[in-house]
């Protein structure tokens, strides 16, 4: 019985996984890279130019994830060299990465954290559906669906704003980078047993090829997905860390237990 329980348990469990990530197609494998500085750096302009407009990060703050992307915001050291680079990057900042305004207008300081000023009432009466916080989405939906995702705009005149996408049926956001990887269409096959497979066609190609599109959306999954977990950057330099220590202690510790032992045997 109790065998039965769970094996009913990890079947639910399974399957509601699988439905919440996949939206019934296969994904494709993101090809990311979270110690990649130059791809965290253009998926953070991107992020900044294309998404934050609507979508916030309510966890992270510009000058951590600049720091992050190699981006030196704050002096490293007291020296005249560090404060005119740190003075440099601040510039690139303003003029590339933050563009949100205080109250009264002005630019937000370095150390804010990345919200949207959209206000989430109007935004869910004008997409259907209010933009979510993407704090979390890297690990939520994880690298593989953002990028898919990404990739699977496609007009869709029944819609509300004229597009669908494949990785979320029916989704309100509207195909925001559409100028660079242009419009797809979809194309539907039934394969005669019943099953019927999607693909997308490129029907008007944007500013960009499907390459540099590719490069693009996968330098977005990258930053959402080192977003999702900061600490990511340096967990695993800690681990390998700690394995030495644990093995150079294990040396010392037997040595000592020879040393201690050596009268008593
Ligand atoms: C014009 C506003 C707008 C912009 C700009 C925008 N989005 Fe969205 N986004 C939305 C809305 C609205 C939803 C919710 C869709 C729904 O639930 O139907 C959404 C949903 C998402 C989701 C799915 C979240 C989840 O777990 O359900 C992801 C991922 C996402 N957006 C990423 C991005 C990225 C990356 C960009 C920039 C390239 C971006 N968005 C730009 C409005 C926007």
């Amino acid at each position: 019985m109790k065998k039965q329980l769970l094996i009913a348990l990890s079947t639910a469990l399974l399957s509601s996984s699988l439905l919440a990530a996949g939206g019934g197609i296969e994904l494709e494998k993101a090809p990311i890279d979270v110690h990649d500085k130059s791809s965290l750096q253009n998926g953070l302009r991107y992020y900044t130019n294309y998404c934050a407009g609507c979508h916030s990060l309510s966890s992270s703050r510009y000058n951590r994830v600049a720091k992050d992307a190699g981006m030196a915001v704050v002096p490293i050291d007291d020296s005249d060299e560090a404060a005119t680079l740190a003075d440099a990057n601040a510039k690139l900042m303003y003029e590339n990465i933050v563009f949100t305004t205080d109250k009264e207008g002005k630019p937000v300081n370095l150390g804010s954290l990345m919200h949207s000023s959209i206000n989430k009432d109007d935004a869910a009466n004008w997409f259907g559906a209010p933009p979510p916080d993407l704090s979390l989405v890297g690990r939520s939906r994880g690298s593989d669906w953002i990028y898919t995702y990404l990739k699977s705009f496609y007009l869709d005149p029944k819609r509300p704003v004229g597009v669908n996408n494949t990785a979320f049926p029916n989704v309100g956001m509207p195909h925001v980078l559409w100028e660079l990887q242009g419009w797809q269409t979809l194309e539907e096959h039934d394969d005669g047993h019943g099953h019927v497979e999607q693909t997308l066609h490129l029907s008007q190609p944007g500013t960009m090829s499907p390459a540099e599109y590719d490069v693009v959306v996968r330098d977005l999954t990258n930053f959402l997905t080192y977003v999702s977990e900061p600490a990511q950057l340096h967990r695993k330099t800690y681990g390998i860390f700690t394995m030495i220590f644990l093995a150079f202690f294990t040396v010392l510790a037997y040595m000592l237990k020879k040393e201690y032992w050596k009268d008593i045997h």
